[in-house]
């Protein structure tokens, strides 16, 4: 799967980050204060999926600190950072260095770079105390196929929707087998993944951004419908992400004698959370004469930007038989008039919530 996650992804999306993290506070304390490191060992934490790292790197930074001050400053730490082989390592190096060193304000700490899949086993058996994996882990390592839906929601067929569920639960398993063999007994994961709310148990919708996904659709369609795309080209339009479930998230713990449970992996908390984006959130302006807030125009093109930042390649993607401006100016055109559609919408109804999933793994 090739990724085009850009510098707006991060503009957009990091100002969500702190209270994303805030889920963890008691597992980060539990690390802190529980876990034990032999004297002269390395503590070794890892961030998966980890684009350009700065969602990881106000946790990390307290964690170290918190160890660094139990433990002492000459406690050795590594971090790794996996991502494919065609993320921008630039940009990560960009985000998490200064002056050639990782920007941690502690002597000691370490950092490599692991360009791989995690669906393969990336470091040695036994590596992390600690593992992160914020926003990737839905990600399939196959493309999926929908005739007539850019993805499961809105209009996945029965067979379409159950042959990827199934291809989720085998990569779920996959995914989670070869964790099991990178991380140290007595370790931990902690993973954030948009969910589904099958029941709607948490909140009133049923997927993440399902109204966006709607919208996505339906202006695509119309693409396809006036000839500015090729019926070829809109069939080849797929997200090839799955958005799990408590129910599929849970299966392969739920019995005793699954290989997950065999290889020593529990789930230690999931919490699923339905929240209006950050992005639509109205912002306090500076200017008095809106009452002090942001106008809706200007709320819908931030979260416009936003969704743009993760599902761009898509359509660049489906469109690669064409030239570099003609794709460009397609792409362009289809962001155009989707912020157009969405201002016609009711941005309040709870159909644009994002459903998250805050999972914590521990290894026996
Ligand atoms: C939405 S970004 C998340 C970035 C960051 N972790 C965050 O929280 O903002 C998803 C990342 O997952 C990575 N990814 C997708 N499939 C992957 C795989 N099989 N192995 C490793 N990384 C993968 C993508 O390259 C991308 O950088």
């Amino acid at each position: 799967m090739t990724c085009f996650f850009d510098d707006q992804y991060s503009r957009v999306l990091g100002p969500m980050i702190p209270s994303q993290v805030h889920h963890f506070d008691d597992t980060v304390r539990q690390v802190i204060d529980t876990l034990v490191i032999p004297r002269g060992d390395t503590f070794t934490i890892g961030d998966y999926g980890c684009y350009n790292g700065f969602s990881s790197l106000e946790i990390f930074g307290h964690i170290i600190s918190g160890l660094k001050q139990r433990y002492g400053e000459d406690m050795p730490v590594h971090i790794i950072y996996e991502d494919q082989n065609n993320n921008d390592y630039n940009a990560l190096i960009q985000t998490v260095c200064s002056n050639g060193k990782v920007s941690i304000n502690h002597p000691k700490v370490y950092m490599s770079m692991c360009p791989t899949s995690f669906y393969d086993q990336c470091v040695p058996d036994n590596t992390f105390h600690l593992l992160l994996c914020f926003w990737s882990a839905h990600y399939l390592s196959r493309s999926v196929l929908y005739e007539d839906s850019l993805f499961t929601f809105p209009d996945g067929t029965r067979d379409e929707i159950n042959a990827v569920a199934t291809q989720a639960f085998d990569e779920w398993q996959q995914f989670l087998l070869i964790r099991a063999n990178e991380i140290k007994s007595g370790g931990y994961m902690m993973l954030i993944v948009p969910a589904e709310d099958r029941e709607r148990k948490y909140g009133q919708s049923r997927v993440h951004l399902q109204n966006m996904w709607a919208a996505m659709t339906s202006v695509w369609r119309l693409f396809r419908d006036t000839d500015l795309i090729t019926e070829c080209e809109y069939k080849a339009t797929n997200y090839s992400g799955y958005y799990r479930s408590e129910e599929e998230l849970r299966a392969p713990f739920c019995d005793d004698s699954s290989p997950v449970v065999k290889a020593g992996l529990r789930i230690k908390s999931l919490e699923i959370s339905h929240r209006v984006p950050y992005s639509m959130k109205q912002m306090k302006k500076t200017k008095k004469e809106n009452g002090g807030k942001e106008d809706i125009d200007t709320s819908v093109g931030r979260f416009l930007w936003t969704i743009r930042s993760w599902t761009e390649h898509i359509f660049l993607q489906a469109l690669s038989s064409r030239s570099q401006v003609s794709r460009r100016d397609i792409v362009n055109t289809f962001y155009d008039r989707l912020l157009e559609h969405l201002k016609q919408q009711d941005m309040s109804n709870c159909g644009w919530n994002n459903i998250i999933a805050y999972v914590v793994i521990t290894k026996k």
